[in-house]
């Protein structure tokens, strides 16, 4: 039995490696039959990033630990005061700090909230960031869309709308409160989550603390709830080349993980990992890990999509579990 999974181990390497190959050739990948430009094809596979590829046990994905723990960070970011959320279901959890700034440059004011949190029995510190507050904030976002892209570093470019809503709020106070928690207790890992918006935003700090050089990427665990597409293509090949552990966790339908839209010249493109529950999420559903960055064969199966789907997660409307504390 072990020899049989050390080979599959063995094998999906192997495919992850031919399959890049493959795509150098300028060929394509057939997944239905694992060969290289064969065809017809079912089943094919035309950029690199979508080449099948998991991650390692180390880093593996757990529904419980992000059920049961993760998900009180994101609905706390939705209280003005998140420490309610963490008393009532995670009290080791302390706040540190909270930011609440205009993070629309263009559009009609548009408040972005995030916090910081510390706990000493975990050995955590968070950085969470909230979604859009309402559908005004929403439509105004896809609007802003249009004012294009930003280098991010020498790692491609993100959204200019989510960079400058992660840069307002880093300077508001987060970039002081983290370097102070980092300074404190050096060896802790770091959450970084978001939903909606909130979870480009976490993306694009989770990229920026690293490229600043305040933590290295083993010790950041980055976990999002209906990410919008956040960066290009170059961006999200530097992302899934860092970071060892990131989930993006798609409920059903929710329509933000579709918006904006994968084409044009932008090529935007998701990052790994997509975590897709095609069901309620309640405790005990099944949800399938997806070897592609933004392939074909997860949420992006669907064309019919729900803003619904965008507040459920693991079976609670957690935004609005969130804004009551968390009872
Ligand atoms: C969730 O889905 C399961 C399986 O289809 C079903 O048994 C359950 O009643 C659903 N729960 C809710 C809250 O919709």
């Amino acid at each position: 039995m072990l020899k049989l999974i050390g080979f599959l181990i063995i094998l999906g390497l192997a495919t992850a490696d031919k399959c890049s190959d493959c795509l150098a050739q300028g060929k394509h990948w057939c997944v239905t039959v694992n060969a290289c430009g064969f065809t017809p094809c079912v089943t094919t596979i035309t950029k690199a990033l979508n080449c099948p590829e998991l991650p390692d046990k180390a880093h593996a994905y757990d529904d419980s630990f992000m059920r049961n723990k993760v998900l009180i960070t994101h609905s706390a970011a939705y209280n003005m005061d998140p420490q309610k959320c963490f008393t009532s279901k995670m009290p080791s959890m302390k706040v540190s700090k909270t930011v609440n700034v205009n993070c629309d440059r263009y559009g009609p004011k548009a408040m972005c909230f995030s916090f910081t949190a510390i706990d000493t029995v975990q050995k955590v510190i968070a950085m969470t960031f909230r979604g859009t507050e309402g559908a005004a904030q929403l439509s105004e976002e896809i609007l802003d869309f249009f004012h294009g892209k930003k280098a991010f570093f020498d790692s491609g470019s993100v959204f200019e709308y989510f960079y400058d809503a992660f840069l307002f709020q880093w300077n508001g106070g987060l970039q002081q409160d983290l370097r102070k928690l980092k300074y404190q207790y050096p060896d802790y890992e770091i959450w970084v989550t978001g939903h909606s918006m909130g979870g480009a935003i976490a993306s694009i700090a989770a990229s920026y603390i690293v490229k600043i050089g305040i933590f290295t990427p083993d010790k950041i665990k980055l976990v999002t709830l209906g990410q919008p597409r956040t960066g290009d293509y170059a961006f999200a090949t530097w992302h899934d080349a860092t970071f060892p552990y990131s989930f993006r966790i798609v409920h059903h339908r929710d329509i933000a993980a579709h918006i904006p839209p994968m084409e044009g010249q932008d090529e935007l493109f998701h990052h790994r990992t997509e975590v897709w529950y095609n069901n309620n999420m309640t405790i005990g559903q099944p949800y399938q890990l997806c070897a592609e960055a933004d392939g074909l064969y997860c949420s992006n199966r669907n064309l019919d999509y729900s803003g619904e789907d965008h507040v459920w997660y693991f079976g609670i409307n957690f935004v609005e579990w969130g804004q009551a504390g968390c009872p």
